[in-house]
């Protein structure tokens, strides 16, 4: 039976996920897949890491030069994350010849081009299953399940963290730092949890897998982004009222004014799937024009998700021969010649607070109408003696139009503009 060794950089929670799939699983694998894939190096600097999972001492390295050297060494599996050790580790081991699994999604986003330039320098392959949306297979569905499509649309909730803390806004009335300090408890939320609330994890995330549906590099200085800092539970509480739900979405388009990638918080009705993935699940919904819609959802993140994704890939790699690279057309015309889409369309929430008297609403939505928005629905609710809040969704018009009349609505003292969040159309 063939024989693959695997090291493993990094026993963190994916890495420790990893080896124990790897190490209790190996017989299954070799009665399933006919292949003997045995741990035969890891690399990990804390030793309790190491106790903790039983490693035997024998096989850990002190070193990256003791893992790319070792000849029982087929298979790098890098789960350190960022790029401070992880990108040159990852780049010694792609120019010794060995195969590389990573689960580092931000080290894929920025250096894909020369990644997969020094993987076919050597007739070493690159597999990244893991670097985006967890236990989710994203990355082979889209590259072995619908490669028959021209992909349209890619959307999806690929933060777990960030959809922990709107579940429990939306389900439970918590407010956003009592949702992040309980997320943070539960392991959920990092002690500094910007990559998460920012957007960049998705923002990451998003540039891979839309570079995949597209067959384009969609850089990620590309990705418009904004998290979910700034979300109010008021906003939450006026969209269900309205039949909506909060999330913060991934969105790719292929359009013909060109592609559009954006991470952002946005209202989804609460009739789309997408409305109902919760707590700290995941989806990816995508369009194709043969396959029509399809939605994936699971585990985002955790130990043994996260691991299985790795897995999947180590075990890929070992039972195919022949290698695969990053499968991005990724060359620096490519990325010259396509158009990206800033003033994408959606359709808005809108949340003002106007004075309540004779023609202040109709003020508003004339000054809306020049705009070319167009308003499917409105309440209007008394806040202060003599001022009301009110909140509207519109029909599907241009970002640019929103921000002129939002200018033009605060500069003109038309309105009070509380919140302008997106809504997904
Ligand atoms: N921090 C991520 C999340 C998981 O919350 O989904 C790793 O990408």
């Amino acid at each position: 039976m063939k024989k693959v060794g695997v090291a493993i950089l990094g026993l963190g929670v994916v890495g420790g996920g990893a080896y124990k799939i790897l190490t209790e699983r190996r017989e299954f694998f070799r009665a399933t897949q006919g292949v003997d894939i045995e741990v035969t190096c890891v690399l990990e600097r804390d030793p309790e890491r190491v106790r903790s999972l039983g490693v035997k001492s024998e096989i850990v390295a002190s070193n990256v030069f003791e893992v790319i050297s070792n000849p029982d060494v087929n298979i790098v599996v890098e789960c350190i994350g960022g790029v401070a050790d992880a990108k040159g580790y990852v780049f010694d081991a792609l120019n010794a010849g060995k195969i590389v699994v990573t689960s580092n999604k931000e080290l894929i986003c920025k250096y894909a081009q020369d990644l997969q330039r020094a993987a076919k320098r050597t007739n070493a392959g690159i597999y990244y299953e893991a670097s985006c949306v967890g236990g989710v297979p994203i990355v082979r569905t889209l590259l072995d399940g619908v490669q028959s499509n021209r992909i349209s649309s890619i959307q999806g909730i690929i933060n777990g963290t960030t959809n922990y803390i709107l579940t429990r806004m939306t389900k439970d009335g918590m407010t956003y730092e009592d949702a992040l300090a309980e997320a943070r408890k539960l392991g959920f939320a990092e002690a500094d949890p910007s990559a998460d609330v920012e957007g960049f994890d998705a923002a990451y995330k998003l540039s891979i897998l839309s570079s995949l549906a597209f067959h384009t590099r969609v850089p990620f200085s590309k990705v418009f982004r904004e998290g979910i800092t700034g979300i109010s539970g008021e906003d939450v509480e006026y969209g269900r009222g309205l039949g909506y739900t909060l999330k913060l979405l991934a969105i790719g388009k292929d359009t013909e004014r060109g592609i559009e990638a954006r991470v952002h918080p946005a209202f989804v009705k609460n009739t789309h799937p997408l409305a109902n993935v919760d707590g700290s699940l995941n989806a990816v919904y995508l369009t194709g024009d043969a396959v029509g819609d399809l939605m994936l959802c699971g585990e985002g993140a955790g130990a043994l998700p996260t691991g299985s994704a790795v897995v999947s890939d180590v075990i890929f790699a070992a039972t195919h021969e022949g290698n695969r690279y990053l499968a991005f057309k990724s060359t620096a015309k490519a990325e010259s010649d396509v158009r990206f889409v800033s003033d994408f369309e959606s359709a808005y929430y809108f949340r003002l607070t106007l004075a309540d008297r004779a023609g202040a609403l109709s003020k508003l939505t004339t000054l809306l109408a020049k705009n070319n928005i167009s308003i499917v629905d409105l309440v209007q609710r008394p806040s202060a003696a003599d001022s009301a809040t009110v909140v509207l969704v519109t029909h599907t018009t241009h970002e640019v139009s929103v921000k002129n009349a939002v200018a033009r609505i605060n500069t003109a003292g038309i309105a009070k503009v509380g919140s302008v969040i997106r809504v997904l159309s």
